[in-house]
């Protein structure tokens, strides 16, 4: 069975000192603190510790062999956005690492592929830099679920949304920054509690707002982590819909309808999450994504589609391979 896993992450080797170069502090740096292990950096935090995978495309190819991954789309880690710098900081950081990306996929640009990151917090740079991108060879973009206050929904981010769906770019929603942090100091919390609900609130401003019907179909957008809070929640969004003015306002169909406009990965690492996650998004909508090689990602890449008694083979094939090259349009 062919397989892409469409959620992984790359660092690269090193790069520019940005403090320096910006002048500004607490920029991401890598830290090689033995060969093949690293920690990334924010100012003198540490943020993550990160192996050889992240930047060593024949480690990647390795890996991919031993899970029987036939292709792997890379995308940049969340840290290195800069949504919340100056946008020609942000816009420089996105050419370097979106250089970095293509540098690691030319590797085995078979088995590789990249999507890009832009300086969100200003659109027509966005658009300027996913238009690059998508010409040198990245298959898309991915994108933080917000720019600080501003939701999916912000006119700006619609406009950037549509023109990715002109130039024939997949679009990655990532979540970051995440809600309520002072009150989870402890245990990962933001990961585990923000990230899903950061997610769930992409998708539903999307839904809520209309933006669906002004979006063109043509438009190929997937939300990470199984789309977080999403599918779970989704009868007490549509029973909210059905009973109170208010939340419809905007939203003419009921919410359940949009599932056909977007897809979402497979990383909910439960095989009951996955099946009921496929039941509500349709068999053409989740596809195999992984977090690849970050701690909390899959481990044993696609083994829970692969393992799970409850799909046949077809339904496998479609989540591990054939929605991704729809998606990607590979
Ligand atoms: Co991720």
């Amino acid at each position: 069975m062919k397989k892409i896993d469409i959620h992984t992450h790359f660092l690269p080797e090193k790069w520019p000192d940005l403090a320096a170069r910006f002048g500004t502090p607490d920029w991401p740096a890598m830290r090689h603190t033995e060969p093949g292990k690293a920690m990334i950096m924010v100012g003198d935090q540490e943020f993550r510790p990160v192996y050889e995978a992240c930047w060593n495309p024949a480690v990647r190819i390795e890996e991919m062999d031993r899970h029987n991954v036939d292709v792997q789309v890379i995308c940049a880690t969340p840290v290195l956005f800069a949504y919340e710098r100056p946008a020609e900081q942000a816009a420089d950081c996105a050419k370097l690492f979106n250089d970095a990306a293509l540098e690691i996929c030319a590797y085995n640009p078979q088995r590789l592929k990249a999507l890009c990151q832009v300086p969100l917090q200003d659109i027509d740079a966005s658009c300027e830099e996913v238009t690059r991108a998508v010409k040198n060879g990245h298959l898309g973009v991915q994108i933080g679920n917000h720019v600080g206050h501003k939701n999916l929904d912000d006119e700006g981010l619609l406009t950037f949304l549509q023109h990715c769906a002109s130039v024939g770019a997949a679009v990655l929603v990532h979540p970051w920054d995440m809600m309520a942090r002072d009150r989870m100091p402890k245990y990962m919390l933001p990961w585990l509690v923000s990230m899903p609900a950061e997610t769930q609130l992409s998708i539903l401003s999307l839904i809520m707002s209309g933006s669906f019907e002004r979006l063109p179909k043509s438009l190929r957008i997937c939300f990470a982590h199984g789309g977080g809070s999403f599918a779970f929640l989704l009868g007490r969004v549509d029973n909210a819909w059905k009973h109170r003015d208010i939340v419809r306002e905007d939203c003419p169909n009921i919410p359940s309808s949009y599932v056909d406009r977007f897809y979402v990965d497979s990383a909910v690492f439960n095989s009951d999450a996955l099946a009921m996650l496929v039941k509500v998004m349709g068999d053409d909508r989740v596809m195999l994504g992984s977090d690849y090689p970050f701690p909390l990602g899959e481990q044993e890449i696609g083994q829970l589609i692969q393992d799970h008694t409850l799909f046949d083979v077809s339904l496998k094939q479609k989540i591990l391979g054939d929605n991704a090259q729809n998606f990607l349009q590979i």
